[in-house]
């Protein structure tokens, strides 16, 4: 199976069109932050990392423990390697390296950020402002990727965030055209409808469980090639 593909399924052109939504608008008038949200195993994260390696764009990922102090640090350590900014990160309060994130970012508005996993800072009012802080005073793009929830939870928590967020897509379950587009790009042996029909009947549009049919197809019939193989040779003697 190839690995590392970014297959462009209906999720992908959407997301795309949010991106190149953003990075037109009106910047005077409108802040660059969106947000890509859905049901797990539908091509968020892919979506995300690869687009983010294939154009240039920074990636981020929250995790459980992440705080403002150590999202500044990471932001600010990922912007000094981005730009190839020779400099230590200083250990001064949050206020301070964030300080240098913003200058970074001041200097350089074509840069576009993506924030995965976003729900871990919805119970962090620091970390969203941290983030807020980011689209209002400077001109880059943030786009956060989230939970299903994501979307209302935001609206619940923070109407004035809810109000900045200019592009909103999400992510569904994959069609049945989705699946034949990865199972023809991805797998290494012949595709046939029949193998189409029985991913996407069962994966349900969660691409995460075609990927696992796909694999396990393709190694019983690697298996199968080669019981075949032996058998011939051994008729052959
Ligand atoms: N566009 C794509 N092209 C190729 N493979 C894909 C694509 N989208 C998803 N996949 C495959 O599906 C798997 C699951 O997708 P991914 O982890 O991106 O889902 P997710 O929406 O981020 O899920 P979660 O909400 O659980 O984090 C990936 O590991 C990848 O193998
Ligand atoms: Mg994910």
């Amino acid at each position: 199976m190839k690995q590392n593909q970014l297959i462009r399924i209906g999720n992908v052109v959407e997301a795309d069109q949010c991106i190149n939504y953003l990075i037109n608008r009106p910047q005077a008038e409108m802040v660059g932050l969106g947000l890509l949200y859905g049901r797990p195993g539908l091509g968020k994260t892919t979506y995300a990392q690869r687009t983010a390696f294939q154009r240039g764009y920074i990636y981020l990922r929250l995790e459980a423990f992440t705080t403002a102090k150590t999202f500044s640090v990471k932001l600010l350590s990922t912007l000094y390697e981005y730009f190839d900014i020779n400099d230590v990160i200083p250990s001064g309060t949050t206020e301070n390296v964030f300080k240098l994130c913003m200058e970074i970012l001041e200097d350089h508005p074509q840069t576009v950020i993506i924030i995965d996993e976003i729900d871990y800072a919805f119970n962090q009012p620091k970390l969203l402002g941290a983030i807020r802080d980011i689209v209002d005073e400077t001109l880059v793009i943030v786009i956060l990727v989230g939970m299903q929830t994501a979307r209302d939870r935001l609206a619940r928590l923070n109407e004035h965030y809810f109000d900045r967020c200019n592009a909103f897509v999400e992510f569904k379950p994959a069609t049945k055209k989705d699946v034949r587009l990865i199972v023809e790009e991805i797998m290494d042996i012949p595709v046939t409808e029949l193998m189409v029909t029985q991913i996407y009947q069962n994966c349900r549009g969660n691409l995460r469980k075609a990927i696992k049919m796909m694999y396990s197809m393709e190694s019983n019939q690697k298996a199968a090639t080669q019981t075949a193989n032996v058998i011939d040779l051994e008729e052959a003697r």
